[in-house]
């Protein structure tokens, strides 16, 4: 599904990316693993278009994302959701809104919206707070409210950059409970995370990255650092 071929990403002088090879298969969860500014945000933000590499290729179902202009990326983004730590909610908007704002704007109708929304509302477990305001719910709420509004546009791959970075433990292990049902329920998801003990009760395949390059693959792994270097 994707697939990075020696890719470099530089910054000034930096290489926040530095040859890095890596191939996504389609249904797979991945874990992206490493310290604070181990190019794991560089390498979603290159998949999703929002940033440029500098070297090697990135090809998306075998296209070749540097091919694609800048009128079609909305096209590749709309394959894609993504969710961040910082939620990135309207606040004036109920939690219903948000997920029918999202469906607007990839042109869905009023009809389809009305019906979608409370399904979706349910696969993140929050139909009970449809018309509560960001302010008026949780962290993980909150969370799941982004999660949802990710799969309006019903992408084929959830990039998860630090999704669990603003809450609690628990929420955190719900968060990410949630993330594999909806890989179960057939989308690729990337997960960029530097929680170790998270990506240990996964127990699937784990990328480490470090200094913007891959360090470690495991098929079922287990996150590890070098001792001593979190
Ligand atoms: N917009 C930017 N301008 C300059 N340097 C950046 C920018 N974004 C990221 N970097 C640098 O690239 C490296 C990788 O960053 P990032 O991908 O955000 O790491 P991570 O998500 O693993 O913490 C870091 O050294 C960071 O400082
Ligand atoms: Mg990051």
């Amino acid at each position: 599904m994707i697939r990075f071929e020696n890719v470099t990403k530089i910054y000034g002088n930096k290489k926040a990316l530095d040859r890095v090879n890596l191939e996504i298969n389609h249904g797979e969860f991945i874990s992206l693993v490493g310290q604070s500014g181990a190019g794991k945000s560089t390498l979603l933000k290159l998949i999703f278009g929002e940033e440029k590499l500098d070297g090697g290729r990135i090809l998306i179902d075998d296209v070749d994302i540097a091919t694609i202009s800048e009128g079609d990326i909305p096209f590749l983004r709309r394959k894609i959701g993504v969710v961040f730590q910082d939620m990135r909610l309207l606040q004036r908007k109920t939690a219903f809104e948000n997920v029918a704002f999202a469906m607007e704007v990839a042109g869905y109708m009023r009809e389809k919206i009305e019906k979608d929304v409370p399904r979706i509302l349910e696969i993140v477990g929050i139909l009970d707070q449809m018309h509560s305001f960001p302010h008026e719910m949780s962290g993980g709420e909150k969370q799941r409210v982004a999660i949802a509004r990710a799969l309006a546009h019903k992408p084929i791959l959830l990039l998860a950059d630090e999704p669990t970075g603003n809450l609690d433990e628990i929420n955190g292990y719900e968060i990410l409970d949630l993330l594999q049902k909806i890989n179960n329920l057939g989308t690729t998801v990337i997960l960029a995370t530097h929680a170790r003990d998270l990506v240990n009760k996964i127990r699937k395949r784990v990328v480490t990255m470090e200094k913007g390059k891959i360090v470690l693959e495991q098929e079922k792994g287990r996150y590890q650092l070098v001792p001593d270097s979190i």
